[in-house]
């Protein structure tokens, strides 16, 4: 027999950034991050896993192509959903031994992989999900969170809807190093994202690798890690509480500058911005300043690509605006808003 079962994982934006580790081996993080999870209409890795008694190795597909399975993370997320599924099959003997089954996994992601809009997040989000509901594990989504964080930090935050703070935790063996919703999707209807596709190209410093150098040689991020991030999660979920977008947006724009600032503090300096990416950081401040209050918040991930949160009212002069300082925008789904607007570096 071939068992099987699928998931879908969506995109996460954060809007307190993760940056910095303080294990690479269990992907602990230096600060706590919250981030605001898209609908799996606009972004979405969705995932198959099988086992059977016949295949011969664990094996993964992405949109078509073999993937290896062989690196440290994948390991350790395969070996804690086995470990997991084993419990429950020593509890229950009557049940088929999938744990010592190889998995096949076939993913596929309905954005481009390449476009650096954190397809690694969905990605394993989905790997887990997949794995636990072909377990059927009872384990809750913040308990997968752990493992899903081993496969990629931003992934524990996917497994949920909504907001979502992963909090980074005080123990060695990262076991409180978990992701916790802060409030539903529904709890803030009006809320929008849209994605200006800045430059598909893939970027030329990773999260890993770039995360690892600002820990080691900037000399600001101990600040932002221990003062200032810290307070800024405070401020961010009380903002989602009281649907204050004036602060959401404050806090959003200055996180996501800090980020980008530790990366210029980097020796050697990370550049993930680019002057496309300024533009539309004038253009939204200016907006701001034009309106006299908040209605749009720009963030950049590693990567030039903007993502701008805004209130449904505020669509049309938001993107209207966008548009056209910045040609080339095509279409939005209903809920939250996409513009894919290929730009020129
Ligand atoms: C800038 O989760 O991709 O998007 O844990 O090494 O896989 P690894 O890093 P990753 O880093 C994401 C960094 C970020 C900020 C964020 O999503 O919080």
């Amino acid at each position: 027999a071939v068992y099987h079962a699928t998931a879908t994982a969506p995109v996460n934006i954060a809007v307190i950034k993760y940056w910095g580790k303080t294990s690479t081996k269990l992907n602990t993080p230096t600060n706590s991050s919250l981030s605001v999870t898209l609908s799996q209409d606009d972004l979405r890795t969705l995932t198959t896993a099988s086992c059977s008694a016949q295949f011969q190795a664990d094996a993964l597909w992405l949109n078509g192509a073999p993937h290896d399975v062989s690196n440290v993370r994948s390991q350790a997320c395969f070996a804690e959903l086995r470990a997991l599924r084993k419990a429950k099959e020593d509890r229950d003997p009557s049940l088929p031994p999938l744990s010592s089954y190889k998995l096949h996994l076939v993913s596929e992601n309905n954005f481009p992989t390449a476009a650096g809009l954190a397809s690694s997040a969905a990605g394993f989000a989905a790997f887990v999900r997949a794995i636990a509901d072909l377990y059927d594990l009872e384990e809750t989504p913040t308990e997968l969170s752990r493992i899903a964080r081993q496969g990629s930090g931003s992934a524990c935050r996917s497994l949920f809807g909504g907001y979502v703070a992963w909090e980074k935790g005080s123990r060695d063996d990262g076991k409180d190093s978990i992701a916790v919703q802060v409030a539903p999707e529904s709890h803030w209807p009006t809320m929008r994202a849209a994605i200006l596709v800045i430059s598909d190209a893939k970027k030329g410093v990773s999260s890993t690798a770039g995360m690892q150098s600002t820990v080691a040689t900037s000399t600001l991020f101990p600040n932002r890690a221990n003062v200032v991030v810290p307070a800024r999660m405070e401020a961010m979920k009380k903002a989602i509480a009281e649907k204050d977008f004036e602060t959401f947006a404050d806090l959003t724009m200055a996180d996501s500058n800090s980020f980008h600032a530790v990366c210029l503090d980097t020796v050697p300096p990370i550049f993930y911005m680019n002057d496309t990416s300024r533009s539309a950081v004038r253009i939204v401040e200016e907006m701001n300043r034009c309106a006299g209050e908040n209605i749009a918040a720009y963030t950049f991930d590693a990567g030039p690509n903007a993502v701008i949160y805004y209130e449904e009212p505020a669509q049309d002069i938001v993107l209207g605006v966008l548009k056209k300082a910045m040609p080339a925008a095509i279409g939005w789904s209903d809920k939250y808003s996409k513009i894919e607007a290929k730009l020129p570096d």
